[in-house]
C-alpha cells in the first residue's frame, strides 16, 4: 500500500489534469468572502474536515439500517440527508485543494474522484429507493461505501502524511526551549517593517508598531511559507502580514487569519522588554 500511495505522489502524469481543474475551480469560486468561509478562515479551522462528517454519518447509517428489516423508509432519509450534505463539503475541498502543493494535488485529486463516484452512486442509490427499487438502491448504497471509504483513506493521507490542512507553524513551538528568550535591542527595531530573527533556531517574524512589537512564528500556518518575506498591508483597518506563497493573510497584532487559504490562526509569542532588549517565549 506505501507503494502504491508513494507512485501516486509521483505521478507526474495527473499535473495537466490538475493545472485545469484548478482554473475551473478558481474561476467557480471567486469571491474571496465565499473562498475565505470555505477554508474555514471564521472558524480558525478547516471547514472540509468538519463538513465531511455529515455525509459519512449518514452513508454509514444507512448501511446499518439496510440491514435491519423494517428501515426502509429510514434509510432512504439517511440516504438522502448524506447526498445533500456531501455537496457542500465536496465544495470546501476543492477549495482547499486549489492551494495544495503537487504532489498533495495528485493525492487530492483521486480522493476526489473517489468520492465523485461515491456521491454518483448514492444519487443513483436514492433515486432507486424512491422508485422502489430497494434491492438495487441497497447494492448501489454499498459501491458507493466502499468507493467514499478509499476516498476518506486517500483523506487521511493527505492530512497525517503529506500534512494538507494542518497547521503547519505550530509544530516549531516544540523546538523552543522554555523561559524567555532574548530577540533583538529594541532601539534596533525599525517602526512598521517585518524583520526575521531566530529564537532557539525558530524562524520569528518581529514587527514594531510604535511601542507595540508582535512576535509570530515564520513558517506560515498553510504551507510554510516565509512570511518575513511576505507583505505588510491594511484588511479592515487590521495591520497584516500577507504570505508570498498563497496569499494567507494573518493580523499582526494576535495572528488571527483574515483571509485564507489558511483556516488556522498564525502563532503569536508572548513577549516583554526587560533592559531595552525584546524578549519572548512559548506562550
Ligand atoms: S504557505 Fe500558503 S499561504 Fe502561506
Amino acid at each position: 500500500m506505501r507503494g502504491i500511495l508513494t507512485r501516486l505522489e509521483q505521478a507526474t502524469g495527473l499535473d495537466r489534469t490538475s493545472e485545469r481543474v484548478q482554473q475551473v475551480v478558481a474561476a467557480a469560486i471567486r469571491p474571496q468572502r465565499l473562498r475565505d468561509v470555505l477554508h474555514g478562515v471564521g472558524l480558525g479551522h478547516p471547514l472540509h474536515p468538519a463538513l465531511v462528517q455529515l455525509p459519512i454519518g449518514a452513508w454509514v447509517s444507512s448501511a446499518v439500517l439496510d440491514l435491519m428489516p423494517g428501515q426502509r423508509r429510514a434509510a432512504t432519509t439517511l440516504v438522502a440527508a448524506g447526498t445533500a450534505s456531501a455537496v457542500p463539503a465536496i465544495v470546501a475541498g476543492w477549495n482547499d485543494w486549489a492551494s495544495l502543493s503537487r504532489e498533495q494535488q495528485r493525492v487530492g485529486l483521486v480522493h476526489a474522484l473517489a468520492n465523485g463516484v461515491g456521491l454518483a452512486m448514492y444519487a443513483g442509490s436514492l433515486a432507486a429507493r424512491l422508485t422502489g427499487r430497494h434491492g438495487l438502491g441497497r447494492a448501489l448504497g454499498l459501491v458507493g461505501l466502499t468507493a467514499v471509504g478509499g476516498g476518506g483513506f486517500l483523506g487521511g493521507h493527505l492530512a497525517y502524511k503529506q500534512g494538507a490542512g494542518v497547521n503547519h507553524g505550530v509544530p516549531e513551538l516544540r523546538l523552543i526551549e522554555d523561559g524567555w528568550h532574548a530577540v533583538a535591542d529594541m532601539s534596533a527595531l525599525p517602526q512598521h517593517e517585518l524583520l526575521t530573527r531566530r529564537v532557539d533556531d525558530v524562524a520569528v517574524v518581529v514587527y514594531r508598531d510604535g511601542d507595540d512589537v508582535t512576535v509570530m512564528l515564520e513558517r506560515c500556518a498553510h504551507q510554510s511559507g516565509p512570511l518575513g518575506a511576505g507583505e505588510v498591508t491594511t484588511v479592515n483597518g487590521r495591520t497584516c502580514v500577507r504570505c508570498p506563497w498563497h496569499g494567507s493573510t494573518f493580523d499582526l497584532d494576535n495572528g488571527e487569519v483574515v483571509h485564507g487559504p489558511a483556516g488556522t490562526d498564525q502563532q503569536v509569542l508572548p513577549t516583554r522588554v526587560i533592559g531595552g532588549v525584546l524578549q519572548t517565549r512559548l506562550p
